[in-house]
């Protein structure tokens, strides 16, 4: 953007590049000899694009703080882009999945935590039946495919620029207004615009118009987008959303993955939401592999009749590890001890003080950014005014900057969520960390001259 001087955030750039690889001697070295067994020298792909020339090697995080291989702590706000927003290696957690792994991880039976996990998850989020996926992915996928099942409709929506995992219908954008396929969407089984209506979020005569010829089975969407940034829904925007797919038959799917961090009881709760189904994955088992599918009562219904018994093991929901005990033993302590209201009441005022910190830097600076929160996961932008939609968002990705201000973060002992400037707060995350951010943030500003 104009107001940065590009010359120099190349040269600054190249710098702080440089004194990365310097201190990172031994993260290097175990990149150097990963190229021989992994695939461009990381289990997976994503971890090539941390703003670093490679990825630091961890060698053990507790509670907001993790270490590399080269000895450097780092504060962590990127927790595990939210697997690990309990904070890593909880005390209770530990405990109690220790002790499960003592006596037995996977059953294909089900354990008594099953059992309380599934009426914990009704009295948070209001949704009577439950059922237990490895991830998010995975929960949305069944999901969708139960939706299809019960309506016999084929098409979905969703949101431009939304992120729901790798479900192959989601991988569609906006081009012009068009549907097409998402940028870098590799080898998908089926042309997502053949599956898949996008519209942008907030845009109420848009979702009229596609859901009206009544093809769509469901709309999948997070509550407040998380995954370009932070956009908040319009005033009285899910009010019209559950009253037009009602009247179209059309089924609303809220994925809280992201957006748990709103509160105990995630962004249905306290808004009030009243999904068909309801996703949920990642932190809620303290980053054990799992997550969680909700049916409304009606929903329940209609899909109990649609598979006979004989063949459960092959409708495409569902998997061998799914459920499993190691996973519901991790998902109870994490609701009973971690996940709990009193952390919630701790991490929201840490990420205000985030908020305010970025938010006093921008005015000290007069710059053209704004910060944006939700719950305890706050985000700051290259523009001036909040993105209405996902279309907005993305156009005001700087990419060159983003890279610039985590790996000047990173070099100073931070670490950001990749691919957008986005902060969370674990329960064990301190006011020391989040003011460590804010010099840290004023420092970078003052680096580009500003
Ligand atoms: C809202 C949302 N849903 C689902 C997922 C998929 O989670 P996973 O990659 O753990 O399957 C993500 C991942 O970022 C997400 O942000």
């Amino acid at each position: 953007m104009s107001i940065i001087d590009r010359g120099l955030l190349a040269q600054q750039f190249e710098m702080e590049q440089q004194r990365f690889v310097e201190t990172h001697p031994c993260s290097r070295a175990l990149f150097q000899r990963a190229q021989k067994s992994l695939l461009a020298g990381v289990p997976m792909s994503w971890m090539v694009k941390w703003a670093g020339a490679f990825p630091v090697f961890v060698t053990e995080g507790h509670g907001a703080h993790f270490t590399d291989v080269d000895g450097h702590e780092y504060i962590d706000l990127c927790l595990g882009d939210t697997g690990a927003m309990t904070g890593h290696a909880p005390e209770p957690v530990l405990e109690a999945i220790t002790n499960r792994i003592r006596s037995g991880v996977t059953f294909m039976l089900p354990t008594e935590d099953a059992v309380w996990v599934g009426e914990e998850l009704t009295r948070r989020f209001g949704l009577p039946y439950w059922q237990v996926a490895m991830t998010a992915t995975d929960a949305n996928r069944f999901a969708l495919r139960l939706a299809r099942a019960i309506t016999r409709r084929h098409k979905i929506l969703i949101f431009n620029y939304c992120y729901h995992g790798t479900v192959d219908e989601t991988f569609a954008t906006l081009h012009d207004g068009v549907v097409s396929s998402r940028s870098g969407n590799l080898g998908p089984q089926v042309n997502p615009v053949e599956t898949t209506k996008v519209i942008e979020f907030n845009d109420l005569a848009a979702l009229e118009a596609a859901l009206a010829p009544g093809d769509v089975a469901a709309v999948l969407a997070e509550p407040a987008m998380t995954n370009i940034g932070i956009i908040h829904p319009d005033a009285g925007y899910h009010t019209a959303l559950r009253e037009i797919t009602r009247k179209t038959g059309t089924l609303l799917i809220i994925d809280e993955t992201h957006t748990i961090c709103t509160g105990p009881g995630g962004y249905t709760q306290a808004f009030g939401l009243q999904p068909d189904l309801f996703v949920i994955g990642k932190p809620i088992a303290s980053g054990i592999p799992a997550a969680v599918y909700g049916l409304s009562e009606e929903v329940a219904d209609r899909a109990r009749t649609q598979t006979p018994l004989e063949d459960i093991d092959t409708n495409g929901i569902g998997g061998t590890l799914s459920g499993n005990a190691l996973a519901l033993a991790a998902m109870r302590v994490t609701l009973e001890k971690v996940l709990t209201p009193e952390n919630f009441a701790r991490m929201i005022p840490l990420a205000e003080r985030f908020e305010l910190g970025v938010m006093t830097v921008i005015a000290e600076h007069q710059l053209p950014w704004i910060v944006k929160r939700l719950g305890c996961r706050a985000e700051y932008w290259f523009r001036p005014t909040p993105p209405h939609n996902g279309g907005e968002a993305a156009a005001a990705v700087d990419f060159e900057l983003d890279q610039y201000m985590h790996l000047f973060a990173l070099n100073r002992g931070l670490l950001l969520t990749p691919f957008h400037n986005m902060a969370l707060i674990s329960p064990y995350t301190s006011e020391s960390d989040i003011d460590r951010h804010t010099d840290v943030f004023r420092e970078a500003v003052q680096s580009l001259g500003r």
